[in-house]
């Protein structure tokens, strides 16, 4: 049998906790604590699959508008998660990285997060890459800022070696979960030419099988980046 192409660089909107949980009869942090067991779940498994970067949406910049219990939750939620898979991550050889605009997170967490970045800063066999406090416009404006602030010309090459994640290069591919059918903000500029895939699967219910379902999907596309062939 022929063996699948395996993207490069995947990014997931990791989309659906909130709804997965409402289904159970229980209120919205439940499905973030399920969602972030999930996140675990599939990292380990996207880099045994071969993916070398992976970019996960776990905080938008327009997520603060929601209820303060529930940014609390994710806040809570990130800061246990970053210090929890520490470990694992240094276990498994995994660079971990943030995108986003995390000086408007709380001093602690931006502290461990930073550790968390210091600390893996030398693995190499895979990147993670999470997205906190994350918008893909503002990401293009930081990224024009920068290059008027040095005086160099705006353009394309100047914009994508000047985004947040501008050393992990753009994704292959971007997975949605949870049945909407649009990026919110994701990765815009750098997912220009990003094979898409949508699930109507809710986050906390994505494993294995179903990220391997998009793996397949993603090898019978046929990538043309703009050109005729
Ligand atoms: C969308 O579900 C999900 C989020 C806004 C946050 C995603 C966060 C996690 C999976 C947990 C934290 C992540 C890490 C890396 C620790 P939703 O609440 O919009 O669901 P709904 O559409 O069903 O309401």
């Amino acid at each position: 049998m022929e063996k699948t192409k395996i993207p490069a660089h995947v990014g997931i909107i990791m989309d659906g906790n909130g709804r997965w949980a409402n289904l159970r009869g229980k209120n919205r942090s439940y499905g973030h604590r399920a969602g972030t067991a999930n996140v675990e779940r599939i990292t380990e498994h996207a880099f045994n699959s071969g993916v070398k970067t992976l970019s996960l949406y776990a905080f938008s910049s327009e997520n603060w508008a929601r209820p303060k219990t529930e940014v609390d939750e994710l806040m809570r939620l990130l800061g246990l998660y970053f210090k929890k898979f520490l470990k694992k991550m240094q276990r498994e050889k995994i660079r971990v990285a943030v995108m986003g605009d995390i000086s408007a997170l709380s001093e602690k967490l931006q502290q461990v997060i930073a550790k968390s970045v210091d600390a893996t800063k030398a693995n190499d066999r895979g990147i993670l890459n999470i997205g906190v406090n994350y918008g893909g416009r503002q990401e293009v404006v930081y990224a024009v800022n920068k290059l008027i602030e040095s005086n160099q010309p705006i353009t394309v090459e100047n914009i994508s070696a000047n985004l947040y994640s501008a050393e992990f290069g753009e994704p292959d591919l971007i997975i949605r979960t949870g049945g909407e059918l649009r990026l919110s903000n994701f990765m815009l500029y750098q997912g220009a030419y990003a094979e898409l895939y949508f699930t109507d699967v809710l986050w906390p219910d994505f494993n294995e099988a179903e990220f391997d379902k998009a793996i397949e999907e993603y090898g019978h596309r046929h990538r043309r980046f703009g050109k005729v062939q």
